[in-house]
């Protein structure tokens, strides 16, 4: 293929899947969503495609990915303390980066309206500025992204749902991506105590955003349950006790996922 000739959206995102380096994935990313916005603007059409994803992203060499178990505890009352949190924070960020892509490339099976691919073409943009507020604030504290051992289960979700759309969109938007909304604020309220203002910025503008991506699982699930005539509630139940294997720990944000159309009825049931 030559520079010239269009790419299809999901070799886009089988590029950006296999980039290693994370500064190159993020690059890459805001790249190709400006290529796909650019011609969704204009009227053109890129093709959606098909693509040979790679059943596990590239990563860098480091960080070291490590059994959660044998990450070290973090203790957010040090400065160390709050380093590795921005770190375990920019690690979700760029795993996020892979997962929106990945949901784009994964499945091309099933027929969206084009809304779904412009959803999660902007997620994966916001994550990849994510990553990168959040590695401009590890470098302003001396660290940097890899500089401390990082959680491997990251992408669990991912592999579990692969031949499940809608486990998929269960999965990782309405139960993980929704998690972000419950412990953002706190976290929050941490590094303004510390009056480390640059991570406050960085954060406030990750919880800002992650409502729409939340939003976005919910819609595309519905609208999967209204193709199917699935009821929506049961089917995320049962979707959510095969896929995570871990119960739902309150106290959630009833107000953020409300906004991203979560009702508490989805949830509460999953405590359990
Ligand atoms: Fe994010
Ligand atoms: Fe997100």
């Amino acid at each position: 293929m030559t520079d010239t000739a269009v790419k299809s959206l999901a070799q886009m995102a089988e590029e950006v899947l296999n980039c290693a380096d994370g500064r190159a994935k993020t690059a890459l990313s805001h790249k190709h969503a400006a290529t796909w916005f650019a011609a969704r603007r204009d009227g053109r059409e890129i093709p959606i495609g098909t693509a040979n994803p790679p059943m596990h992203p590239a990563r860098p060499q480091t960080p070291e990915l490590l059994d959660p178990r044998h990450v070290p505890k973090r203790k957010p009352g040090t400065p160390q303390g709050r380093i590795a949190m921005i770190h375990a924070v920019a690690h979700i960020e760029l795993n996020a980066v892979d997962l929106h892509w990945d949901i784009i490339a994964r499945f091309p099976d099933v027929k969206f309206p084009i809304g779904y691919y412009d959803d999660w073409v902007k997620a994966a943009n916001e994550e990849s500025k994510h990553f990168n507020l959040l590695c401009d604030c590890l470098e302003a504290h001396g660290s940097h992204y890899g500089a401390m051992p990082a959680h491997a289960g990251m992408w669990r979700g991912a592999q579990d749902t692969a031949t499940d759309l809608m486990g998929r969109l269960a999965v990782v938007p309405m139960v993980l991506e929704a998690r972000g909304l419950d412990v953002t604020p706190n976290m929050i309220a941490l590094f303004d105590k510390a009056g480390d203002t640059q991570t406050v910025e960085a954060l406030k503008v990750i919880y800002g955003e992650e409502v729409g991506h939340v939003a976005y699982g919910s819609k595309w699930f519905h609208f999967l349950c209204g193709r199917h005539d699935l009821d929506p509630k049961d089917t995320f139940h049962g979707l959510v006790r095969k896929y995570f294997h871990s119960t739902l720990k309150p106290p959630f944000n009833e107000e953020k996922r409300a906004e991203a159309g979560l009702p508490p009825d989805f949830y509460w049931p999953l405590t359990e």
